[in-house]
């Protein structure tokens, strides 16, 4: 603006009107000191544009390397932080609006799955050393919190940063945290067990008495007690929750594999049983009449939760994947919940409005009312951050399924789905009910590219609205864009590295 109206001054002096159709020439020795100004001014705004325009022309490959980085770096630093005890992660280091300086126990396996996975990749032996490290603290960590005088025992949802329980009044138990726990701990085991480390894997895993490790304390209260209902891992709704339930069979089934192996065959035969059985109640989240996965059955609680949509269904399909079918990523009323939570969240947040973009800032719930602060109100709730990568690794992992399957078979429940892709239009029209297309078929790539397409949209969102250093906070308001509540919340970085993994 301030050099428009410049120019506009110039050019009056020189009796110029800015039209095409200039009538009067002004003096020859006038206009060439405007083509002189106007070549300074489009040099001078181009090269204050620059940054703008390179962020913008970055490719998203571009970003999301250098953003690793910033993700790998900020979850290292909320992981046995200076402050807090060895093994314990910081939710976020946040203090007040809200605190979140606290170890919660679902955080904190989810972010140490993600060191467990970066073992398999690590080259250096120092790092290889550092993370084996974090891995054994967190453990121990684990072991002391599992036998404080906590409130709901193992089924307590935070620890203080020193490791004492937190004995506020809080929304517990949250059973999802030692199902979290031990698929963590159990991932890592099965990775000692294949490299032969047997010290470390008897420090987690007492095959002589499983209950006086931190794998078995955690695989006998889940095999206990996923009959009886708690707190979501949003830690508001009671009842039975599709993720909670998920990660507990998943839990069970990890548990009973270490059990046979290690000649502990009853403890693997009650396991696999009570995950059949568990089974059964997964299945009855399953609304046919609405057309989704709904997130609770029995909630008790929260008459303003009612729509059933809630995205951690699509998180509990991710991280309760056991690649055996059972509400795997490609099942039809998996595909139907993520286009119904699509829309439920393109249509009530302002910032998914009115925009091409191909992948939509997602919330957890559409009757959210959390902001960060202790003002619940409707209309409050926002997107999240951990909810949009969420459905970027939920595509990619789509994509990569399907290409392995070598086949994608269209029937009437995930039509819809497919045809919401990104495709050519003459392609969306061709997909037909009854048809299976092949990888033969040129319509199987653009599928595929449509599905990795999608992925990298929902990352697109998060590049948008990320801070520019690459740092990123819980939330995103759903008004402005602005990064808002828990600063630095470490479920992002580890969210952000699922994502990468399943890209990749
Ligand atoms: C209330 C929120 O709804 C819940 O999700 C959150 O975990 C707690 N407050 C803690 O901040
Ligand atoms: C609130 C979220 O609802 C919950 O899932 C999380 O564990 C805590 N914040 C800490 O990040």
């Amino acid at each position: 603006m301030a050099f428009a109206a410049f120019f506009a001054r110039e050019a009056r002096a020189c009796q110029i009107i800015f039209r095409k159709e200039v009538v009067i020439r002004p003096a020859f020795s006038c206009r060439k000191k405007i083509i002189q100004k106007k070549a300074l001014l489009i040099a001078l705004s181009l090269f204050i544009s620059a940054p703008v325009f390179a962020k913008r022309q970055e490719p998203l490959s571009s970003w999301l390397y250098r953003e690793k980085t910033v993700a790998v770096k900020r979850m290292f630093a909320n992981i046995s932080p200076k402050g807090g005890a060895v093994g314990a992660v910081a939710a976020s280091p946040s203090r007040k609006n809200p605190n979140y300086w606290y170890h919660w126990v679902r955080d904190a396996a989810i972010t140490m799955n993600e060191i467990v996975y970066r073992l398999d990749g690590i080259e250096t032996p120092e790092e290889r050393q550092i993370e084996t490290q974090m891995l054994k603290n967190y453990a121990a960590f684990s072991r002391l919190n599992q036998k404080s005088k906590a409130k709901t025992g193992l089924g307590e949802p935070k620890f203080n940063m020193n490791g004492t329980p937190f004995n506020g009044a809080w929304a517990r138990p949250q059973n999802d945290g030692p199902a979290l726990r031990a698929i963590t701990l159990l991932h890592w085991a099965r990775q000692l067990k294949s490299q032969s480390h047997k010290k470390e894997l008897n420090a987690i895993y007492n095959s002589k008495a499983p209950q006086n490790s931190v794998i078995g304390a955690d695989m006998d209260y889940v095999s206990t007690h996923w009959k009886q209902p708690c707190y979501d891992l949003w830690e508001e709704s009671f009842g039975f929750h599709f993720f909670t339930q998920m990660l507990e069979r998943k839990a069970l089934l990890a548990g009973a594999k270490l059990s046979q192996e290690s000649g502990n065959f009853q403890r693997a035969l009650f396991y696999k049983n009570e995950a059949k059985s568990l089974e059964v109640e997964i299945e009855k989240h399953w609304n046919s009449g609405r057309g989704y996965i709904t997130v609770t059955v029995d909630q008790s609680n929260m008459r303003y939760k009612n729509s059933g949509l809630d995205s951690s269904v699509i998180l509990g399909v991710l991280m309760g994947n056991t690649r055996d079918g059972f509400f795997a990523p490609e099942d039809d009323r998996v595909l139907d919940t993520a286009l119904a939570l699509e829309n439920a969240f393109r249509r009530i947040y302002p910032i998914n409005h009115g925009r091409k973009s191909i992948g939509i800032a997602i919330g957890r719930y559409p009757e959210d009312r959390y902001n960060g602060t202790d003002v619940f109100a409707p209309d409050n709730g926002n997107p999240w951050v951990l909810s949009t990568e969420a459905f970027s690794q939920f595509y990619s992992t789509l994509a990569s399924d399907y290409s392995k399957k070598g086949l994608i078979a269209l029937t009437p429940r995930n039509l819809p789905f497919f045809k919401s892709l990104p495709l050519k239009r003459g392609d969306a029209a061709s997909l037909k009910v009854g048809e299976t297309i092949r990888n033969s078929d040129p319509l199987f790539q653009s599928l595929i590219s449509a599905l990795r397409k999608k992925g990298d949209g929902f990352m697109e969102v998060v590049r948008r609205y990320a801070n520019s250093d690459g740092t990123m906070s819980e939330q995103i308001d759903r008004k402005t864009g602005r990064m808002v509540s828990a600063a630095n919340l470490t479920w992002n970085y580890a969210g952000f590295l699922s994502q990468d993994r399943a890209r990749r």
